[in-house]
């Protein structure tokens, strides 16, 4: 019995980590998202919805690092591969467990949630096995076309009904278009890997401009934002605030360790957007 017990606990820790590093770029900001645009309708629903974000993330994250292994085992050696917790045909393996499991557990919903997951599926297989991830514009799309799908996916399934209102559209919309503009955020602190990896990323491509373009779209967002959700003038303060100070974060400090600190103060102001559509809702943050 406890044997069974650890040797469950040893798999469930296994899939844990496939998923954890993106826990802050995907699961979090997607679970904000959909709770506040949503608006979220039930503690079942809320459950429903986590899972539903986490299964998805685990199938892209399984089929992106059952190819990265080699890269993996030098910057993320607890990785499951490159640990030895689990083999590259296993992975393989499990990866095609968990699309067939989203596919079904989707299309029990109905076409409308299917089409998330499809969208997610290809755009992984785009990024990854045709190899999107390396070029600008191509990854840049993989990433909105996998964004939007989850918040689709998630705000669908953790509303009162699967019809999405105005709102919810306006609202994956505004974040397509945010997503867009600022994903470089991400890219910065991977610049001499991904220069060895012979990729061109926006900030390699135009070392200087990103940074200036990255900084005023930060407050850029900010600014319309606040003004476009109404948010109260405190309120509004404050975010504008936090936009300015990752930009010029982004601006003023440019070591690959800053740069990594600064992407963590980037998905803070990403959560935050990503809550604001709930002052429509409930007029919450008016101050
Ligand atoms: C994990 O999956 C998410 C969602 O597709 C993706 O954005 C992220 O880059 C993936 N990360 C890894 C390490 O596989
Ligand atoms: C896995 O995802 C990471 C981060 O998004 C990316 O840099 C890497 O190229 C991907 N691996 C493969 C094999 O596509």
């Amino acid at each position: 019995m406890t044997t069974l017990f650890t040797r469950l606990r040893y798999h469930a820790q296994t899939v844990v980590l496939f998923t954890i590093s993106d826990l802050k770029t995907i699961f979090f900001p997607i679970s904000v998202f959909a709770c506040a645009t949503a608006p979220l309708h039930s503690t079942p629903r809320l459950l429903w919805g986590f899972m539903w974000i986490w299964m998805h993330q685990l199938m892209c994250n399984i089929s992106n690092q059952s190819r990265s292994a080699a890269e993996d085992a030098i910057n993320k050696p607890w990785r499951p591969l490159p640990a030895g917790r689990i083999t590259e045909s296993q992975a393989t393996a499990l990866r095609w467990v968990s699309v067939s499991l989203c596919a079904w557990w989707s299309a029990m919903y109905g076409l409308d949630l299917f089409l998330p997951t499809l969208t997610l599926f290809i755009t992984t297989l785009l990024y990854d096995e045709f190899g999107l991830a390396g070029h600008y514009v191509g990854k840049n799309f993989c990433n909105i076309g996998g964004y939007i799908s989850f918040e689709i996916g998630a705000t669908k399934i953790m509303g009162a009904s699967q019809v999405m209102d105005y709102i919810s559209v306006t609202a994956v919309c505004v974040s397509g278009a945010l997503i867009f503009t600022t994903i470089q955020a991400q890219d910065f602190a991977d610049v001499e890997g991904d220069k060895q990896l012979g990729r061109i990323t926006f900030p390699i491509y135009a070392p200087e401009f990103s940074r200036a373009f990255t900084l005023g779209a930060l407050i850029g967002w900010s600014v319309f934002l606040s003004w476009f959700w109404h948010i109260g003038p405190l309120c509004a303060i404050g975010f504008i605030g936090l936009g300015a100070f990752v930009g010029f974060s982004y601006y003023t400090h440019r070591t690959e360790a800053e740069d990594r600190k600064s992407y963590i103060f980037y998905n803070v102001w990403l959560m935050l957007v990503h809550v604001l559509p709930l002052d429509v809702r409930t007029g919450l943050i008016r101050l």
